[in-house]
């Protein structure tokens, strides 16, 4: 990091979280939060950087890549042996100022149609160093990896250490990305951190409060200036207007990631593109429905406690109504797996909620959860770890919740679940929730 700006960085972070502290509940103690992991770039400066790719419309993947020779082209090279790139593709590259820092040139570059299933070594503005990446299947069973509130310290890296360790076809981050929290440099080190999972699998992130990096009285940079630069996702692909909010498909799940720091009432953008996609999803070709968010509509932590409430209060029913099946959400830096719910209530036609903001910011745990334990809490726990959600067919699925334990990833919670596409008690979609009560 170049020292002359750092005073002027730590009073912006100071600033920073003085503000986010304002907002947040001070009666939980975060504890044993573990050390930033800083990664400088040791290669040259044409050299290839926090390359990561992401899913970009059906059979098409983004490459995205960082350089700081600004002359490099923004091309890549790929085929499905190393060394051999019988394809290649061009596009676009961007660049941002943050107060006194400008970034280095950010590549996007959108290659396809590619194979289902299908390794593909590829190389980026055509030099460098050759990377590879897997495709996702075209047909079930298929399994992600979610985990939000990542940041980049000793935990982060135990978290991703247990993400890699198991296969897995497609990373969900339900926001708070890099912890850069405006000090730029931490972007360029987070994207050198995650790198080597980041550039092998898709990453598809939203946002979270971490990424807004702007200040509210000067209203000073633009919001979301550096997420939306550097980890730009398939928003154009799905209609959206925003870079903020999207969906995709992926091998018989439609995944809906929602923007928890951008209007959604029922009179803005988001709340008419959410309407508008999920009316256009077929169940028969997309039996799951799966939904992330930021900041968690369920959650018994202290943390953050009633955050998520405006946003459940304008689009819950929205959700229920088109049988969403899961809705995960971070912030929370905790594990909590709630029942299927509508309106506060067990419901066997809502959503199962999940907060897995536990992996591994500078922030540490939030320890401290409401007691007695909501009814409709399963299991709630502040430990670091990752989740497992693998679509096994049309109608069944799997979750798993992993504890980071030093060397192994413990599988510390489960559930199987039966998708409300294939309920014949779900599908007559007037049925009145209250009624189905008793029977739970
Ligand atoms: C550069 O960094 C990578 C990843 O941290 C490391 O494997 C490699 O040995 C480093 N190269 C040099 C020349 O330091
Ligand atoms: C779907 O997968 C589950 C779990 O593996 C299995 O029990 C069930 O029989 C499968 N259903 C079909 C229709 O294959
Ligand atoms: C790891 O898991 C084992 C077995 O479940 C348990 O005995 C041990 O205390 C755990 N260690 C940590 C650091 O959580
Ligand atoms: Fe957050």
């Amino acid at each position: 990091m170049e020292k002359r700006f750092s005073l002027f960085f730590m009073v912006t972070l100071f600033l920073l979280q003085f503000i986010q502290l304002c907002g947040a509940a001070v009666d939980y103690i975060r504890p044993s939060a573990r050390q930033l992991s800083f990664r400088a770039h040791n290669g040259s400066d044409s050299e290839p950087q926090q390359v990561h790719i992401s899913l970009a419309g059906k059979d098409y993947m983004r490459v995205s890549w960082i350089t700081t020779d600004k002359q490099v082209k923004s091309i890549v090279e790929y085929g499905k042996s190393p060394g051999i790139y019988e394809s290649s593709a061009t596009g676009e590259s961007t660049s941002y100022k943050y107060f006194f820092y400008s970034s280095d040139e950010i590549h996007h570059v959108k290659i396809g149609p590619l194979d289902p299933s299908t390794t593909y070594y590829y190389r980026c503005g055509g030099a460098g160093s050759e990377f590879s990446f897997l495709t996702p299947p075209s047909t079930f069973p298929i399994e992600f990896a979610i985990v939000g509130d990542l940041g980049q310290t000793e935990w982060t890296k135990s978290t991703l250490d247990h993400v890699g360790a198991m296969d897995y076809d497609v990373f969900l981050l339900p926001g708070d990305l890099s912890y850069a929290d405006t000090q730029q440099p931490l972007w360029d080190s987070f994207g050198r951190l995650v790198e080597p999972y980041a550039s092998t699998r898709p990453w598809m992130v939203t946002e979270g409060n971490h990424e807004i990096e702007a200040f509210p009285i000067i209203n000073y940079p633009r919001r979301f200036k550096a997420y939306n630069a550097r980890w730009l996702m398939p928003y154009q692909e799905s209609g959206s207007k925003s870079n903020l909010y999207y969906s995709f498909d992926v091998a018989g799940t439609h995944v809906i990631m929602l923007g928890s720091y951008t209007d959604f009432d029922s009179e803005s953008d988001q709340y008419m593109w959410l309407q508008a996609d999920l009316a256009n999803v077929d169940r028969q070709k997309t039996p799951w429905v799966v939904v992330l968010l930021h900041a968690p509509w369920y959650n018994s932590n202290q943390a953050h406690k009633g955050e998520g409430e405006s946003m459940r209060q304008a689009m819950e029913e929205v959700l229920y109504k088109a049988r969403v099946d899961v809705v995960f959400a971070g912030h929370v830096h905790a594990y909590e797996r709630f029942t299927r719910v509508f309106d506060n209530n067990a419901d066997p036609c809502g959503p199962v909620y999940i907060t897995i903001g536990d992996g591994g910011n500078r922030e540490g745990l939030a320890m401290k959860f409401v007691n007695p334990s909501p009814s409709i809490s399963v299991h709630r726990e502040p430990s670091f770890g990752h989740g497992r959600l693998r679509m096994h067919n049309n109608t069944h699925a799997q979750w798993s919740w992993h504890r980071n334990n030093e060397t192994d990833a413990v599988t510390a919670d489960e559930l199987w679940l039966e998708s409300l596409s294939s309920s014949t008690l779900c599908n007559q979609v007037e049925m009145p929730s209250k009624s189905l009560k008793d029977e739970l």
